[in-house]
């Protein structure tokens, strides 16, 4: 039985133990949990002397004020991904790997809130003073109006941000911060949690919205930042491939907009810059595209983005044919490559396959399928699609192309950026689409297509 009040939290993921054991039973680490004495244990909670008892105050959904405005800090990628800027009062959590640019970001968004006439605030816990403002020397905002403060002592963080008003402060990082009040050291599950907690109420009470970066680590030792995602409004994260400019923000919750929307920027000298068309940075170069380049038209959040798959299939060397995938999903891939071999008769069985989406993009959409279809049937049939044509669809495991969401605004933006055709589902011919349409109802079809080199001449439709 364990001592009376005393818990233990997994520092790995955060789940919370009544029995001390050498492996997590909830995530399977080892040697991840450590005893934290609790304060007040469920159920112990007692009425004060002298409280009044009081009920509950319930309201009506409709407002009788109005919801203030948003910030908007004037980096629009940022406000964006957020649901159309920063909403009083609420707590952000951006979390990302270390180096991958989150002080940049926020530094970026603060001073642009600041000259924009906002509050603002910047807490460091890693750079001293003097390395923040030369940073900011750097990217050219020194003459934003930002209060700068390098602290950890989450008490003395707490009685200026109650003592001075903000709109918007920035805690980098959680993991720096630590509060008396507990034993444990900065950086672990409950301090994190604690310094958190505290920050998220004031938030909520002060009407200042808080955003507090996470870094992730693999590192067992530092506390993950999951432990405070659900105690935030939104959490976003900062990602981008190891020698690629290109940073993607994603929102992977928020209760004040959609989650599926993304801002890009890119790393420059000069800081982030926003990227406002980001098909044009994902398609690259230009230039002939080759046998295995397919461009897929697809959708991130609300804006259509083009990006290129490529697909290498190339006789295998050794007993078991590779599979290497970046960007997609690898069961995804499998399923592909699996109804190309079933439904087309192309054998993958003794060829290494290798697809890439360029430019260090994640793809999730279902729509890929046919874009990564027609990359492999292409590398595989040493045969390059058009050069003028973008590639989207839903493939079934029987074979069919499946229509898709937002066709129109897919072609639409092909077409802007001078594509002329599109390998498509059949439906997406209906209408007047904005691209020559080869509509395909299987994927049999489009296979045939790209061996054949059958392809509509611009403004026909072709049904194959
Ligand atoms: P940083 O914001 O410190 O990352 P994080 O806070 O997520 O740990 O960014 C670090 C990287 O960004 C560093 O490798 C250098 C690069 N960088 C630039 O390339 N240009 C710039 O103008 C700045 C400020 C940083
Ligand atoms: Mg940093």
């Amino acid at each position: 039985m364990a001592r009376d009040g005393a818990i233990y939290v997994c520092q790995a993921c955060g789940a919370v133990h009544a029995k001390w054991s050498g492996q997590c039973p909830a995530c399977g680490e080892w040697n991840t949990l450590v005893e934290e004495v609790q304060a007040n244990r469920p159920g112990a909670l007692k009425p004060a002397k002298g409280a009044r008892r009081r009920g509950v105050e319930f309201e009506t959904l409709e407002a009788e004020n109005p919801e203030p405005p948003r910030i908007a800090t004037g980096v629009g990628e940022f406000d964006r991904v957020c649901g159309g800027g920063v909403v009083p009062g609420s707590a952000i959590l951006l979390a990302g790997d270390p180096g991958v640019g989150k002080s940049t970001l926020l530094l970026q968004v603060l001073a642009n809130a600041a000259i924009g006439g906002a509050r603002v605030a910047y807490i460091s816990g890693e750079e001293a003073v003097e390395q923040i403002r030369s940073r900011a020397g750097r990217m050219g905002l020194a003459q934003a109006p930002v209060k700068l403060a390098a602290e950890t002592a989450l008490r003395d963080i707490l009685e200026a941000l109650k003592t001075d008003t903000f709109d918007l402060v920035v805690i980098d990082s959680i993991q720096t911060l630590w509060s008396d009040a507990l034993e444990a050291g900065p950086g672990s599950v409950a301090q994190v949690r604690a310094c958190a907690g505290e920050l998220v109420r004031l938030a909520k009470k002060k009407g200042t919205s808080v955003i507090l970066v996470g870094h992730v680590t693999k590192d067992g030792q530092i506390a993950g930042p999951r432990v405070v995602e659900h105690m935030v409004d939104a959490v976003l994260s900062f990602e981008g491939e190891r020698g690629y400019p290109f940073r993607i923000l994603r929102a992977a919750k928020n209760r004040f907009g959609a989650t599926d929307e993304i801002g890009v920027f890119e790393m420059g000298d000069s800081g982030l810059r926003e990227v406002r068309n980001p098909s044009a940075l994902f398609l690259g170069e230009g230039g002939e595209r080759a046998a295995g380049a397919a461009v897929f038209a697809g959708i991130e959040g609300s804006r259509p983005v083009l990006v290129e798959f490529q697909a290498l299939v190339a006789p295998s060397a050794y007993g078991t044919p590779r599979r290497a995938v970046v960007g997609w999903d690898s069961g995804r891939l499998a399923m592909v490559l699996a109804v190309l071999e079933a439904r087309c008769g192309l054998g993958f069985g003794d060829r290494d396959v290798y697809l890439n989406v360029a430019g260090g993009l994640r793809i999730v959409e279902p729509a890929a399928d046919l874009a990564a279809a027609a990359a492999l049937a292409s590398s595989a049939l040493e045969t390059p699609l058009p050069q003028g044509c973008v590639v989207f669809g839903e493939i079934s495991l029987s074979g069919e192309v499946r229509s898709v969401g937002r066709m129109e605004a897919r072609m639409r933006e092909a077409a802007k950026l001078g594509f002329d055709q599109a390998l498509a589902p059949l439906a997406a011919g209906d209408g007047s689409p904005p691209l020559a349409v080869a509509g395909a109802s299987r994927l049999a079809d489009a296979v045939r297509r790209i061996g054949d080199d059958v392809w509509p001449v611009a403004g026909a439709k072709v049904r194959a």
